[in-house]
Order: structure tokens, then C-alpha cells, then sequence
């Protein structure tokens, strides 16, 4: 599927949209798929939208994902794109590079993601999840977005950063690090005093004196977590990362990691709720699985397809945005160099011509006798495509289960049967009452 415009491109349609897109914008957060169909039946495939302080080219459709996110000739991307949302918080983390330097580090920080990292993270991370999830029950009116939200913060500065820190200064990085992961939706975006913009310029300059501060000692006496192992990781060739890599990734991980994984949660939590017969069906994987260590938590695999099943129907990056680097055409649209594209998992997971009765939650989709994730290369890209597809997708599913596993065991959780979770998509999708549940102890 070449892209690239030739003299025989003259046939390609010209993308259209609305005047104004703030209206549009506003609808596409209330009810994202309705409004998304509506737009693509009025304009068509590819549609333009002025919102963001960019005029947006949103390109509608799994074939569109695939020429878009595997990106064979280079023809799209990130750097420019992301920058435009989070570039001043998150600078330079891998998913704002490019090309060959894109590749370059990635091929680095792969070695803080194999399959042996993968266990020294879960043995890490264990003791505090029981001890965490043990205090659920005491918990007065349990909201699971913000327990998952707390448990994740406080799972990263263990298994990520392996400092010990007193109560006060997680606080204070705990505080930089929202503040960063904000600012990206400041409706501002100048250094203006006391708006999120500003506020996420200084948390990034907090974060960053924290890690430089601790990498002396991080270098020199190692140890199990995301911290130390960025340190060591060499390529292939030898190549390792400089002062301001480490920091630049960590930073950027620390932010990758942990909405994303909150939201997961919580979106597996809500469907879990919805439809008790699954969360049965869980717990009896769970209680048939014995131990907690890494091979029992890697073989829960009812536990993995709800875990799809609740990314698909809730894709915590919903978005995924780049830039055209030349002159390129999409779903037969001429789309011109510079401008931004983007590709939405959300909207795409829900068309009913890939995957059947799309609004149903079904985990047994995923089943291998199924594999309606199969359809198409693309009918599933939660964790995106190509050579920016997440770094940290084993990591996640470890974490998530090892999570659940430990839930599952030991509470039971429901919700009144008429209630839907009133999900907020101004950035990353969240629900706006934290999704407040019945914990009973078991
Ligand atoms: C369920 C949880 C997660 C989801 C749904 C998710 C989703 C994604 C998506 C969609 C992308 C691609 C973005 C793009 O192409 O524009 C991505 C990239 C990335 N993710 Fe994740 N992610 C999750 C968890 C994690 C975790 C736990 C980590 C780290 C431990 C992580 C680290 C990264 C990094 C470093 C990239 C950039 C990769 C690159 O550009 O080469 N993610 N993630």
C-alpha cells in the first residue's frame, strides 16, 4: 500500500469537514462513535477538523490505521505530532522520536523490557499490591479509578524509580508528575502563571532534578527496577544511554505507564461489575490458579481476554496522532505535507462490519476458536502498530493481572444494575464520578 503522491494522484478527493470544530469537538467528547459516524457520513472518510490549534485529519477505517501506524514508507510522523500535545512535559520519551533515531533507542530500552525483567518487575511489585489491596475494605464509599490510580503511583515509584523516599518527597513527585500529565489539556498553552501549562513547565523541571539527583547511585549500585535497568541497557552494538536519555525516557515511562494502565483497570472493573458472571468466571480462574508468582499470573488467560475485551471497548489512547512528512493520499484523499493525521482505536474498535454486536462485552471474541481480533491486522490496536507499537504492553498485562488476581481473590464488587459509567474524554478517557462500587470482602 504505497502513499506517496504521484502525477497519477490527480483523481484524489479533497478532504473536507465543518468551518468550525470546537461544536464537533465538544460532541466527538459527549459521545465519540455516534458523532464520529455522523461526521464520516456527512464528509466521508477522511475528515478535517480546526480544533487543538491545528487543523486535524482524522482518517476513519482499519486500512487507514494500518497505512498510517505500520507507515512502510516513512510518509507520517511522531515527533512533530506528539510534540504538539505533551512536547514540553514529556520531551524526547521514545514515542517523540523518529525514524532512525526512534529506532536507535528503542532498540536500547528493549533490554528493560524481556522476559526476565518482566519477572524481576513482577517480584518486585507483589508484596505491594497485597499490601496495598488489603486496605480496600476500609475504604469508605470505594471508588475503583482512584484506588486503581493511587495503587498504580505508588506500584511505579516502586517497580520504576527504587528510591526509598520519604512520605513528604513521593508527595512531591507524585504532585509533579499529575501536574505534568495535565498540562498537556491547559486550554492556555503559554508559560502563563498559574495555569496548567505553567504548572506542568515546573513539574518537569522537579522531575528532572529528582532523577538527575539519584542516577550517581542508581549507575553505581544498580538493582531491579526500571531506574537501574535503563543504567545498563546496552544494544546490540554496545550503545548505551546518556545522563539526559535516562531521564528523558524515565520521565516519559513513568507518564506512558500509568493512565493508561489506570484506565484499563477501570474499565475492566466497570464491565467486570456490569456482568457478574464474567467477574465469577475470573475469580474461579484466579482461585484455580493457586500461587501469585509470575508463571500463575502469566497463565490466567480468561483474565487476559477481559483485559482486551475492556481495552477494546475503552482504548485508554484513544488517539494517535502524527504528521505528514510529504504529500500523501489516505482512503483515496489527498492529505498534504504537514499536516497532522490521526488514527482512533476508540472509534474504530466499535464498528460492528469487524467486530459483530460491537457494544456487547464479550471476552470469548479473543477465544481461539474465535480470534475475531483476527479479522483484520489491524482490527485490534489498543497498544497502536508498527514500530511505535507499546513498549510496555507485556509489562502492562503482567501488572493488570497480577492486580486483578490479587482483587479477585479477595473482594467482590458491583454496581446498581442501571448504572453507566459517565465516561469523561476531554484527554484520555476516565470516569468522571471515579466509579464508585459495593467492595464486599470475601
Ligand atoms: C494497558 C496499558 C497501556 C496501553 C493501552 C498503552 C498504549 C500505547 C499506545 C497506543 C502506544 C502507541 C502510541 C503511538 O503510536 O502514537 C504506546 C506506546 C508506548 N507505550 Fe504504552 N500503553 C500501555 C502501557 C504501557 C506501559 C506499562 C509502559 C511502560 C512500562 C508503556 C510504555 C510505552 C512507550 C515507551 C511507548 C512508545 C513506544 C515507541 O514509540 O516506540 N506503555 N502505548
Amino acid at each position: 500500500m504505497t502513499a506517496t503522491i504521484d502525477d497519477s494522484s490527480s483523481d484524489l478527493r479533497t478532504v473536507r469537514g465543518p468551518l468550525i470544530g470546537l461544536p464537533h469537538l465538544l460532541r466527538l467528547r459527549r459521545n465519540p462513535i455516534h458523532h464520529n459516524d455522523v461526521l464520516r457520513s456527512s464528509y466521508g472518510d477522511v475528515i478535517k477538523l480546526n480544533v487543538f490549534g491545528t487543523t486535524l485529519h482524522a482518517c476513519y477505517g482499519l486500512d487507514a490505521a494500518e497505512q498510517i501506524l505500520i507507515n512502510r514508507d516513512r510518509d507520517f510522523a511522531n515527533g512533530p505530532a506528539w510534540s504538539h500535545f505533551i512536547g514540553p512535559f514529556f520531551r524526547r520519551g521514545l514515542m517523540l522520536l523518529d525514524f532512525d533515531e526512534h529506532l536507535h533507542h528503542r532498540r536500547i530500552l528493549q533490554h528493560a523490557f524481556t522476559q526476565e525483567a518482566m519477572r524481576r518487575y513482577h517480584a518486585v511489585m507483589v508484596p505491594h499490591i497485597k499490601a496495598g489491596i488489603a486496605g480496600w475494605g476500609d475504604v469508605p464509599n470505594p471508588r475503583m479509578n482512584e484506588l486503581f490510580k493511587q495503587l498504580t503511583l505508588d506500584l511505579a515509584l516502586e517497580t520504576f524509580v527504587g528510591v526509598d523516599l520519604s512520605q513528604a518527597e513521593q508527595d512531591r513527585l507524585n504532585k509533579a508528575f499529575i501536574a505534568a500529565v495535565r498540562a498537556g489539556t491547559s486550554i492556555v498553552r503559554k508559560n502563563v502563571p498559574g495555569t496548567p501549562w505553567a504548572k506542568g513547565l515546573a513539574a518537569r523541571k522537579v522531575l528532572e532534578e529528582f532523577f538527575y539527583a539519584h542516577l550517581p547511585a542508581k549507575r553505581r549500585d544498580g538493582g531491579d527496577d526500571l531506574f537501574a535497568q535503563l543504567c545498563i541497557a546496552r544494544s546490540e552494538d554496545g550503545d548505551e544511554f546518556s545522563d539526559a536519555d535516562i531521564v528523558n525516557h524515565m520521565i516519559f515511562l513513568l507518564m506512558a505507564a500509568h493512565d493508561t494502565s489506570t484506565i484499563t483497570m477501570s474499565a475492566m472493573a466497570y464491565y467486570l461489575a456490569k456482568n457478574p458472571e464474567w467477574q465469577e468466571q475470573a475469580r474461579a480462574e484466579s482461585v484455580a490458579a493457586g500461587g501469585s508468582d509470575y508463571d500463575a499470573i502469566s497463565s490466567l488467560d480468561l483474565q487476559e481476554r477481559i483485559m482486551k475485551e475492556s481495552l477494546r471497548l475503552c482504548s485508554p489512547v484513544p488517539s494517535m496522532p502524527r504528521v505528514a512528512v510529504r504529500d500523501v493520499s489516505v482512503n483515496g484523499y489527498r492529505i498534504p505535507e504537514g499536516s497532522f493525521v490521526a488514527v482512533s482505536p476508540f472509534y474504530n474498535h466499535h464498528d460492528p462490519s469487524v467486530w459483530p454486536d460491537a457494544e456487547r462485552f464479550d471476552p470469548e471474541r479473543f477465544a481461539e476458536d474465535r480470534r475475531e481480533d483476527k479479522a483484520h491486522r489491524m482490527a485490534f490496536h489498543a497498544f497502536g502498530g508498527g514500530v511505535h507499537k507499546c513498549i510496555g504492553m507485556h509489562f502492562a498485562g503482567i501488572q493488570v493481572r497480577a492486580i486483578f488476581h490479587e482483587l479477585l481473590l479477595h473482594y467482590r464488587w458491583s454496581v446498581p444494575a442501571d448504572y453507566e459509567w459517565p465516561l469523561d474524554l476531554v484527554a484520555l478517557p476516565f470516569p468522571r464520578d471515579r466509579l464508585p462500587v459495593t467492595l464486599e470482602r470475601l
